[in-house]
C-alpha cells in the first residue's frame, strides 16, 4: 500500500516536473501545459511576457518563503525568557532594494504589454477586412466577396482586421491559438487584429456570458492554406447551389444559428419546436390564435415580439436584414417538410 502510494507520488512528481519544463522551454507553436498550440502572430509576444512574469513570480515566491521558513526557525523561541534585545528602525538598503526590482520588473511587463498590445490592435492598411456580428447566441462572419459563414475562415499568413458588432449584448470574441481577445459591444464597432501562421482549425469561444446559451456559443476558427482560402470563399458565396429547397432551408436554418433555441424533434427548447409548426394554430401570449403561414413565418422572424407563443420569453432576435427572400422561401419549404 505505502509502496503503491509512493509510486503514485513519484509518478505524478515526475509529471509535474516534465509539465514545468515543457512550459519553461516548450517547442514553438506546440502546446505546453499552460498554453494551447499558437497559431497566430500574437502568439510569441503574449507567452514570452506570460513566462517572464510566472518565473520572476516563481523566483519572487521561492525566496519570499524560503526566507520566511529560514527566520522562523533561526529565532524561533529557545527560552520563554529570551527577549529582543534591540530594534531596527529604518533601513534605506532594505527601502531600496524591496522597491527598485518590484517597480523595474512592473516597468519592464508594462512596456512588453504596451507594445504588444499596441500591434493587435494596429492592423497594416491592406489588411483583409472582415465583419463580425455576435447576437444570442451565434457568430456571423461577412466577408468582403459578398461569402457568410458560422465559423471563422482566414487564409493563412495574411493580415486580418475582424471589424466586430453585437445585435444586443455584450459578447467577447476568443481564439486561444490567436492568442486574441476582443469584446463586442453593442452600439459600435470593436476591431481586432490577427494573422494566423498554422492552417488548421482552433476553436472560437464567446467570452462574455451574455445569457442561458453563452457557453454553447462556439464557433471554429479555420485557417486556410495558401491558395485554398479563394476556392472556399467561391463555394460559400453560393452555399445553396445544387441544393433543393428542403436542403437548403434545412442549411439555413443551421446557419442562421436558430439550432441553439429551436428543435425539430419536438423537444422544447428555449423557443417552440418546428416539428409540426407549419399550418398549425399557435396561441400567443395576447390571447389571440394565428395559424403558421408564410406570413406568420415572416413576421416571426422580422418581429418576433409582435407575436409571442404562449409560455415562452420574448428573447428571440430579430432577422430583419438578416435572410433574404430567396433563404425564407427555403427555410418555409423545409418547414412544410417537417410538418409531421
Ligand atoms: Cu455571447 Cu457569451
Amino acid at each position: 500500500m505505502v509502496d503503491l502510494n509512493l509510486r503514485m507520488m513519484e509518478s505524478i512528481e515526475a509529471m509535474m516536473v516534465m509539465q514545468l519544463i515543457q512550459a519553461a522551454v516548450g517547442a514553438p507553436g506546440e502546446a505546453t501545459y499552460q498554453f494551447p498550440v499558437a497559431a497566430s502572430t500574437h502568439a510569441d509576444a503574449v507567452d514570452t511576457l506570460y513566462y517572464f512574469a510566472y518565473w520572476v513570480s516563481t523566483a519572487a515566491f521561492v525566496i519570499i518563503t524560503g526566507l520566511m521558513g529560514y527566520f522562523i526557525w533561526k529565532y524561533r523561541a529557545a527560552k520563554l525568557t529570551d527577549k529582543a534585545q534591540s530594534q531596527m528602525s529604518h533601513s534605506t538598503s532594505l527601502e531600496v532594494a524591496w522597491t527598485i526590482p518590484p517597480a523595474l520588473f512592473g516597468l519592464i511587463v508594462f512596456y512588453f504589454g504596451a507594445l504588444g498590445y499596441a500591434d493587435m490592435r494596429t492592423p497594416p492598411d491592406d489588411a483583409y477586412s472582415i465583419t463580425v456580428n455576435a447576437y444570442k447566441w451565434a457568430w456571423v462572419f461577412r466577408y468582403p466577396e459578398g461569402a457568410e459563414s458560422n465559423d471563422l475562415h482566414v487564409p493563412v499568413d495574411t493580415p486580418v482586421r475582424l471589424v466586430m458588432y453585437s445585435d444586443d449584448v455584450l459578447h467577447s470574441l476568443f481564439v486561444p491559438a490567436f492568442r486574441i481577445k476582443q469584446d463586442v459591444v453593442p452600439g459600435r464597432y470593436t476591431e481586432v487584429f490577427l494573422q494566423a501562421t498554422e492552417p488548421g482549425e482552433y476553436t472560437l469561444f464567446c467570452t462574455e456570458y451574455c445569457g442561458t446559451k453563452h457557453s454553447d456559443m462556439l464557433a471554429k476558427a479555420i485557417v486556410h492554406p495558401a491558395g485554398e482560402f479563394e476556392t472556399w470563399l467561391q463555394q460559400a458565396a453560393n452555399p445553396y447551389e445544387g441544393k433543393d429547397p428542403v436542403a437548403a432551408g434545412e442549411l439555413v436554418f443551421q446557419k442562421k444559428g436558430c439550432t441553439q433555441c429551436h428543435s425539430t424533434d419536438g423537444t422544447r427548447m428555449i423557443g417552440p419546436t418546428l416539428k409540426g409548426l407549419w399550418g398549425s394554430e399557435r396561441n400567443l401570449t395576447d390571447g389571440t390564435t394565428v395559424t403558421a403561414d408564410e406570413n406568420y413565418i415572416k413576421q416571426s422572424l422580422t418581429e418576433p415580439a409582435s407575436q409571442v407563443v404562449a409560455t415562452y420569453a420574448p428573447v428571440m432576435p430579430s432577422f430583419q436584414g438578416k435572410i433574404s427572400a430567396k433563404e425564407l422561401e427555403y427555410f418555409i419549404a423545409y418547414l412544410k417538410s417537417i410538418k409531421e
